[in-house]
Order: C-alpha cells, then sequence, then structure tokens
C-alpha cells in the first residue's frame, strides 16, 4: 500500500466521533491530563445530537419527587426487561451529577421560576414505580442536544482536546494485544493519518440510514459499528431498532416527545384520543413502542387521517402559542418547514419513523468493548471502548426511553474518562506498531476508490433501505424477515460491482458514500438476521408470529458477527439480570402493564 502516504500521531486516547458521547469522553480525557484526540467525520456543533431535542432524564425532583430508583424502575421496563441492570442502575444513579457537571459547565437549561433547571414529562417516565407520570427530563426548551453539544465541544477546546475535523475513520488497527489505534483519512486533503494510542473509544452514533424514512441525520452510518464487525468483533441486539411516535409524515423530520410531555395528544380519524384504549395510564406518555405500535394498529384498522388514511394527528393547538414559542420553538418551526402546518393552529400530521438503534457495540458499564468467550460471556478487548449509540451497554434493552439518549451519552462518555483514569498512565510509551499496520484499512479504500463496476452507491443504498424499511418494520412477522433476508443477502454483494466515477483522493464525497454504505450494510444485516432469529415480541421487535414475551427461551441478548463475504454469524449472551448495590432489589419480569 505504498501508493499512500501515511501521517503517524501517538495519543494517550483517541476517539472516534464528535456527538454527545465523543464529546463527553474527550472533555472527560482531557480535564484528567490524557492527550487526546477526536476525530470526527462532522464538525462537532454539526453531530446528529444536536438534533435530540425534548431532554435529558435525571431525576433531580425539581418539579415534584423524585429519586433513582424509579427512574431505574421506568429504565428496566422500558427495556422489557433486556437491559442490563448494573449498567442501568450505574446510568440512573450517575444521572444526577452528570447533570449537575453539564449545568457547571454551562449548558443553558431553560430554567423554572425558582431558578431551579426544568423538567418536562417524558414518556415512560413515572413515579413510585409506574404510578403515574413525572416530570424527569432536562429541558433547554426543545434544543437540549443542542445546547449540550456547544457546551461539551468548548469545554474539550478550553482543556486542548486535539480535533481532527472532516477526517474519516475507516478502520480500526487491531493486533495480537488488542487494540491499537485506528486508520482515518482527512477529507480535504486525502492523507491518510495512523492515530496510535492506548485506547480507541468509538462513539460515531447509530446506523438508521440503513432505513429509508428516519429522523437520523445523512451521517448516521454504523461506522464504529461496521469498525468492529470487520475486526471481528461482534454488535448486539441490532434487531432493535426503535420508531419514533411523531416524525413528520412524509419528511421523518421529529417532532419532541416533549410536545406530548407539555400536553399534546394523538388522535385518529374519528378525533379520538385513542392511546387512552391502549396505556390508560400513562395515555400519550406511554413508552415510544407501544406508542407506535398503537398508531400503526390505529392506520392497519382504517383510523388513519388524511386522503390515504396513512397517518394520525399530533395536536399541539390547545396548548397556545406562548408555551409553543417558549418551550418548543424548534418544533413548532419543524411544522411549518416540513409540514406546511401552524402547529398554534393545527395539528400536525405524523408516523412512526426510525430514530434510534439500541443495539451497537457490546460494552460493560465502564464503557469496555465486550467479545464473548466460551468462559466468559463478559470478556473484555483491551484498548477499545465504545460509547453511545455506537455502543450496547447495555441500559435500553429493547426499547429506549426518551430521554435516556443523551443521559447515556453523557453519563457513559464520563464512565469511559473516569474508566481510563483507573487504568492508564498519561504519556505511557507505547510499543511499536507493526510495519502492516495500516494495510487492512488502506487496501479497503483502495479497492473502493478503484471499484469499476456498473451500479451507482445511491442505487445500492436505496435498494438496502427499502428492503430494510418494508421487511424489517414497527410489524414483523417470520416471512416478511426471510423474504428480507434473502433480498438483503442479493443486495450486499452488488457492492463488489460498485461504480465510483470520482477516483481523487480530496474530498472525494463519491467514495465515502461508498465506504459509509459498507458500513450501513454490515450493520443491516446484523439487525435483520437477528430480527428472524428472535421469535418473540419484547420492546422494540413487534414479531406478529410470536406476539408474546418470551423470557424463558429469549431473555438473552444477541450477537452478531459479520464477515467480509457478508455472512452473518448469530451467538447469545446472558442478560445482567443483577443490580450493582442493593439499593434496589434485582426487578423481575412482569406482565405487561402500561
Ligand atoms: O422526542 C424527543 O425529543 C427525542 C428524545 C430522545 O430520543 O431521547
Amino acid at each position: 500500500m505504498s501508493a499512500y502516504t501515511v501521517v503517524d500521531h501517538e495519543y494517550d486516547v483517541v476517539v472516534v466521533g464528535a456527538g454527545g458521547a465523543g464529546l463527553r469522553a474527550t472533555f472527560g480525557m482531557v480535564q484528567q491530563g490524557f492527550k487526546t484526540a477526536c476525530i470526527t467525520k462532522v464538525f462537532p456543533t454539526r453531530s446528529h445530537t444536536v438534533a435530540a431535542q425534548g431532554g435529558i432524564a435525571a431525576s433531580l425532583g425539581n418539579i415534584g419527587e423524585d429519586n433513582w430508583q424509579w427512574h431505574m424502575y421506568d429504565t428496566v421496563k422500558g427495556s422489557d426487561w433486556l437491559g442490563d441492570q448494573d449498567a442501568i442502575e450505574y446510568m440512573c444513579r450517575e444521572a444526577v451529577p452528570a447533570i449537575r457537571e453539564l449545568e457547571h459547565a454551562g449548558v443553558p437549561f431553560s430554567r423554572t421560576p425558582e431558578g431551579k433547571i426544568y423538567q418536562r414529562p417524558f414518556g415512560g417516565h413515572m413515579r413510585d414505580f409506574g404510578a403515574a407520570p413525572v416530570q424527569r427530563a432536562c429541558a433547554a426548551a426543545d434544543r437540549t442536544g443542542h445546547a449540550i453539544l456547544h457546551t461539551l465541544y468548548s469545554q474539550s477546546l478550553k482543556y486542548k482536546a486535539e480535533f481532527f475535523i472532516e477526517y474519516f475513520g475507516i478502520d480500526l488497527i487491531m493486533d495480537e494485544s488488542g487494540c491499537r489505534g485506528v486508520i482515518a483519512i482527512d477529507m480535504a486533503t486525502g492523507t491518510i493519518h495512523r492515530f496510535k494510542a492506548q485506547m480507541t473509544v468509538l462513539a460515531t452514533g447509530g446506523y438508521g440510514r440503513s432505513y429509508f424514512s428516519c429522523t437520523s441525520a445523512h451521517t448516521c452510518t454504523g461506522d464504529g459499528n461496521a469498525m468492529a464487525m470487520r475486526a471481528g468483533l461482534p454488535t448486539q441486539d441490532m434487531e432493535f431498532v426503535q420508531f419514533h411516535p411523531t416524525g413528520i409524515y412524509g419528511a421523518g423530520v421529529l417532532i419532541t416527545e416533549g410536545s406530548r410531555g407539555e400536553g399534546g395528544y394523538l388522535t385518529n380519524s374519528e378525533g379520538e384520543r385513542f392511546m387512552e384504549r391502549y396505556a390508560p395510564t400513562a395515555k400519550d406518555l406511554a413508552s415510544r413502542d407501544v406508542v407506535s405500535r398503537s398508531m400503526t394498529m390505529e392506520i392497519r384498522e382504517g383510523r388513519g387521517v388524511g386522503p390515504e388514511k396513512d397517518h394520525i394527528f399530533l395536536h399541539l393547538e390547545h396548548l397556545g402559542a406562548d408555551v409553543l414559542h417558549k418551550r418548543l420553538p424548534g418544533i413548532t418551526e419543524s411544522a411549518k418547514v416540513f409540514a406546511g402546518v401552524d402547529a398554534t393552529k393545527a395539528p400536525i400530521p405524523v408516523l412512526p419513523t426510525v430514530h434510534y438503534n439500541m443495539g451497537g457495540v457490546p460494552t460493560n458499564y465502564m464503557g469496555e468493548v465486550i467479545k464473548p468467550t466460551a468462559a466468559n460471556p463478559d470478556a473484555t478487548i483491551p484498548g477499545l471502548m465504545a460509547i453511545g449509540e455506537n455502543a450496547c451497554v447495555s441500559v435500553h434493552g429493547a426499547n429506549r426511553l426518551g430521554a435516556n439518549s443523551l443521559l447515556d451519552l453523557v453519563v457513559f462518555g464520563r464512565a469511559a474518562a473516569l474508566r481510563c483514569r483507573d487504568i492508564l498512565k498519561k504519556g505511557e510509551k507505547q510499543k511499536p506498531l507493526a510495519k502492516d499496520s495500516a494495510d487492512f484499512a488502506l487496501s479497503r479504500l483502495d479497492r473502493i476508490r478503484n471499484a469499476n463496476g456498473d451500479t451507482p452507491t445511491s442505487v445500492i443504498r436505496k435498494n438496502m433501505q427499502r428492503t430494510m424499511q418494508t421487511d424489517a418494520a414497527v410489524f414483523r412477522t417470520s416471512k416478511t424477515l426471510k423474504e428480507g433476508i434473502a433480498k438483503i443477502a442479493q443486495i450486499a454483494p452488488t457492492l463488489s460491482n460498485l461504480k465510483i466515477a470520482d477516483r481523487s483522493l480530496v474530498f472525494n464525497t463519491d467514495l465515502v458514500e461508498a465506504l459509509e454504505l459498507e458500513n450501513l450494510m454490515a450493520c443491516a444485516l446484523a439487525t435483520i438476521h437477528g430480527a428472524e432469529a428472535r421469535h418473540e415480541s419484547r420492546g422494540a421487535h413487534a414479531h406478529e408470529d410470536f406476539p408474546n414475551r418470551d423470557d424463558e427461551n429469549c431473555l438473552k441478548h444477541t450477537v452478531a458477527y459479520v464477515d467480509d463475504k457478508w455472512n452473518v454469524k448469530l451467538d447469545y449472551r446472558p442478560v445482567h439480570k443483577y443490580t450493582l448495590t442493593n439499593e434496589i432489589e434485582y426487578i423481575k419480569p412482569k406482565a405487561r402493564v402500561y
């Protein structure tokens, strides 16, 4: 691979990705004095976290009594009991100090009249172990992710983190001792960079773009998941894909659940507030899997709205212009721009839309990547961490509660830095890398850059996205999943017939999109195979041939390996059904009561 010049770098820590998780980790690492690089394919404040709207969950109890045990109970229940309870306990306990740290770092949260952080109700967040909704989502109007991202980027700069912006991570550097760093391309110049580090932290976000309609940015292409899978590591629980109930019909743009937290509600073609039937206690604030399935049932049974009866109305007009402009300015604007609706006067047309990947690279609650062995299902890979939507800790299990995503980002970004404090030495001399350490990444880059087939990236991508949208949807059946697997098995190999028109190295978006597509394809395969093999319904995985949760046979994490011929191998590892302390007893699976 001598055709490419490789620029070498050495750091204590390299973080790949600059969303909420990547920036919180970067900030934590530099605060402790680690020489830290953060490489990111977009400018940090353009990362997808900027789109997070409604809030970040923490039991501050600013507006009504709350505690971390109730938060933990809701999260375990919301996960449909697939979440790891040690990690969930850690997240819910650490939520409170993590939010205080964000506040002190300068996040401009909205305030109560007494000056406390404003908190709004959010789906599935309840008090007294499910008795009634609680106000737990700390909000900066409906631009909470934006506020957090800007603060974390400023703080990282203040502590002298080094940013490599518009650098695309190609592949991990692995050797017999574990992970040794990452190879990236500087998209502006086409130069190749080899980052050697004691610790590599994957924080590249989710892979929503493997579906046709999603709330995720175009940059959410599962880069970290695919890097891990190409390194022979697994992804976990990829079959659990969250549909957000309120994507704008036709555009997919997010309308925050915070809008229902502020009093918004859904209606069908008969003007009925149908969530009262499906979830009599939580109603429109039931967890997302429940609301998305209920909306889909209404549409299927002919009670959808619009000429095609294929969507649902979200009403905010009764809240009044003052509340909308003060608490929900962003979505009021989105409704205008993307649906042509003045939300102060008319309902917004909405539809469940792919929003979040519960699955990702398996880790423990300290961020360390797990590769299970026969002897140890929790065995870790030295030198590698994963955090945020890239990871599967697993705090969300089969279904994530709203406002627990921003929380996951900051709690586990912080946890990764705390773990590095305990296991790394600042500036420790690292052994040299093998001479061919860049070859794996470069041969892939070179193959794609010179691909001379006849199918453009956009065609293969659309085939994959349409298949996922149709065959691995809100409701799945064995038939649709089997058909989807057969279709993807035909589509993935067409990547070897890829047509790349631009052979240059300078800002070659043709090349980068193709690299991203390979990443998405690996994620799509892990998702649909995992879904087909899970013969139950749990959380976001609603399997019509197996409508019940099956704890006896299926209370386990799926681990998926995808090889370079697009073959998928599935395995399983146990769910952590134990807590970290005895301050909350083990929460046992119960009947579904919403
Ligand atoms: O609805 C929302 O504001 C999304 C929040 C989340 O996914 O956590």
